[in-house]
This record gives structure tokens, sequence and C-alpha cells, in this order.
């Protein structure tokens, strides 16, 4: 199939946001940009085109998906209740990289939410992300435009390796500003409960609705409970290589994954995943990645995804990471790293 790329740079370009919003209302896929990665879009209320995205990504069918909207009145046909809790969230983290679970309304099809009866929906603050949502206007389920299992796309060049010739339409507009997905927030149940880590942290939600729970699945590797969120079960965000997450005090960091480099057969390439505070620290191993500076979460977490694919573009065998406080935004990026790692953790360096 011929995959068309459309550069979309501003609000203005009316017709191209018009194009790529027919497209979905056709029931194709359009890859789009959000704020936090790009998404893999299809008309949530058509099954056939949802069916596309599970063929597509070669994602299981008991996960479920996520509905875009451009405008909070939308979530009023798909859910049952808004639960107060939940009105405050849409009020204050929308539109942003937030996605809260609902009871789902009959109108939503068992193909978004695989079989369950709840419903996860987000708006979007990425500007091009929201046009082309108010434009279609239809309900828009997108998971992340990756292949299966890979680490999730935040620029176009990752897109491409994944999706060139699979899908008619690439909208490109830039690399994601957040670089990990979206918080998902069940706010079904009360207190709410945190079933993937992300964008907003627990201390910006609880600042908002109090008391927020968070499914230890997601930033334990050593807890083997059926995680709340599908997808978390899933090996995620993997590259080719094999990965270790390495955490404790910052020096025995450095210190083990300098023995380890030396110890790796000389035949077998290593990378090493850093901060810019530690890079100094490492010796002998193919590649250094500085993912940035510890002081800005923000920016560790833009690049996570590239850091990881590049050790892939560099046929990279072996992979040492340096693991980061479970506070604020780094209690997303674990979770990521846990899983990009397999759970293959080292604790209490
Ligand atoms: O930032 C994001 O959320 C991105 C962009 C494109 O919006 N989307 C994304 O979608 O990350 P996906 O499909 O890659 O991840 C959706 C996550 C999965 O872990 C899935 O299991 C969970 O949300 N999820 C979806 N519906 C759910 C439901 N009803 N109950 C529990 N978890 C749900
Ligand atoms: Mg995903």
């Amino acid at each position: 199939m011929e995959t068309k790329v459309l550069h979309i740079d501003t609000i203005d370009e009316r017709e191209k946001i018009k194009e790529a919003a027919d497209l979905l209302r056709a029931g194709e896929l359009v890859i789009f940009p959000t704020e936090t990665v790009y998404g893999l879009g299809a008309d949530g209320l058509n099954d056939e085109a949802v069916d596309k995205i599970f063929a597509v990504k070669g994602r299981p069918k008991d996960n479920p998906l996520i509905l875009h909207i451009a405008d909070p009145e939308q979530v009023l046909d798909l859910v049952k209740v808004i639960p107060p809790k939940g009105k405050d969230c849409m009020d204050m983290f929308w539109p942003g990289p937030l996605t809260l679970i609902f009871e789902r309304s009959d109108m939503v099809p068992d193909s978004i939410t695989a079989g369950a009866d709840t419903v996860a929906i987000r708006m979007p603050s990425h500007p091009i992300a929201h046009e082309i949502l108010k434009e279609a206007a239809i309900p828009v389920a997108a998971p992340s435009a990756n292949t299966s299992g890979r680490p999730s796309p935040t620029r176009l060049s990752h897109v491409l390796e994944d999706m060139k010739g699979k899908v008619p339409m690439i909208v490109d507009s830039g690399d994601s500003h957040v670089g990990i997905e979206s918080t998902v927030l069940d706010v079904t149940v009360d207190p709410p409960v945190i079933y993937r880590p992300g964008g907003v942290t627990k201390e910006d939600l609880e600042a908002i609705i109090g008391e927020v729970g968070i499914d230890q699945t997601t930033i334990d590797a050593s807890n083997h409970e059926v995680p709340k969120s599908p997808g978390q079960k899933y090996r995620h965000y993997a590259p080719k290589g094999d990965a270790t997450l390495f955490a404790g005090d910052l020096r025995n960091i450095a210190k083990e994954i300098n023995r380890r480099i030396k110890e790796t057969e000389p035949s077998k390439r290593t990378a090493v995943l850093c901060t810019t505070e530690t890079k100094e620290a490492y010796e002998g191993m193919d590649l250094l990645i500085d993912m940035g500076s510890r002081e800005e979460l923000e920016s560790i977490a833009h690049d996570l995804f590239d850091s990881l694919r590049r050790c892939d573009e560099e046929d990279i065998d072996v992979i040492f990471v340096e693991g980061f406080d479970f506070r604020g935004l780094g209690v997303g990026i674990m979770n990521r790293l846990l899983k990009a790692c397999g759970g293959k953790v080292v604790l209490g360096l």
C-alpha cells in the first residue's frame, strides 16, 4: 500500500486537516501526532475500521483501545455516568496526557473495550490532533502507532520504520512533546487507581482529587499479579538487545555496569543509557546515550523511546540502563524502562 505523508505545521492548513479527517470518517487508518506519542487512528464506532488497527499493529484482541475526542461533551454518549472525581479530572487535565476509564454505554463497540464494561477516553492537547478530531467529529480509536511490542513512536522516522506501506496516511507534525504515553486512570472506583503512569503524575492528580491508588504491577517487576490494564501485561517498548535496568546509588550503578561491560563477550555490542550527570563514569561500551539531565525528567521522557530505538539501529546486543526515583514523572519513566527490560532489574545497588 502507498503511504501518503502529510506534513501539517499549523491549524490553518485546513485542507490537509480535512483530508485526514475525511479518511478517518471513510473507515481508513490515519496515523496522527499527539502530545504523548503518535497514534494509529480509526473510526472508533466502526468495527471494520477498528479491526484494521489490530491487524496492522499485530495487537492481541484482548487489549482494549482508547477513544480520542475533541470535546468533553462527546463523553456523555460514550459512558453511563461521569463520577464527580472523573469530572474534576476532565476539567483540570483535559486536554492533555490523561486517559480516564468510565463505565461504557451501549454505543461503544465490543472491539474497542475487548468485551469489558469500561471504556478508556482521552482528549489530546496537540493542536493538530485536536483539529483532526474536531473535523472528523467521531470518537477516534488510537493505540500508539508502533508494531506491538516495539517502543512507541515519538517522531516521524519511528512511525515510518514500523508503519510505512501498511497505512494509507501518516500526518507528521514533528516530535511528540511528552514522549511517553498518557496516564491511564480508572475513575469507576473510589479512590481512583492509576493503571498506567504517564504524563500526568500521581502527585498532579492527588492535588485535585485527593487520594489516588496505583496498580503495583505497573512499577514492581517482582509482582506477578495480573495487571488491571490489559496492555501492561505484555512485554513492551522492547529493544532487540538484551536490556537490564539498574537502580540504587548512582556511583554503585556505574561501577556495576562497568564491571558487566568488561565481562561481556567482545563480539557483542554494548550500550549504556545514562544521564548528563553520570555519562563520564562509563567506559568500554560501544554506544553511550545521554538521555538528558536528572533534573529535567521531562527531557528524559521526551528522548526515552528514541534512545531505545537507537540501540536497535546500532545493532546493540546488550543494553545497560540507569534507573530513576519513583517520584513524579520518574514513575512513568521507570514503568517504561521496566517493561523495556522485560522486568530484568538489579535493585538496591
Ligand atoms: O498517550 C496515549 O495514551 C497514546 C496516544 C496515541 O493517545 N495511546 C496509547 O494507546 O498509548 P495504547 O493502546 O498503546 O495503550 C492503551 C492502554 C493499554 O495499556 C490498554 O490496556 C489500556 O490503555 N486500556 C484501554 N482501555 C482500557 C480499559 N477499558 N480498562 C483498562 N485499561 C484499558
Ligand atoms: Mg502502546
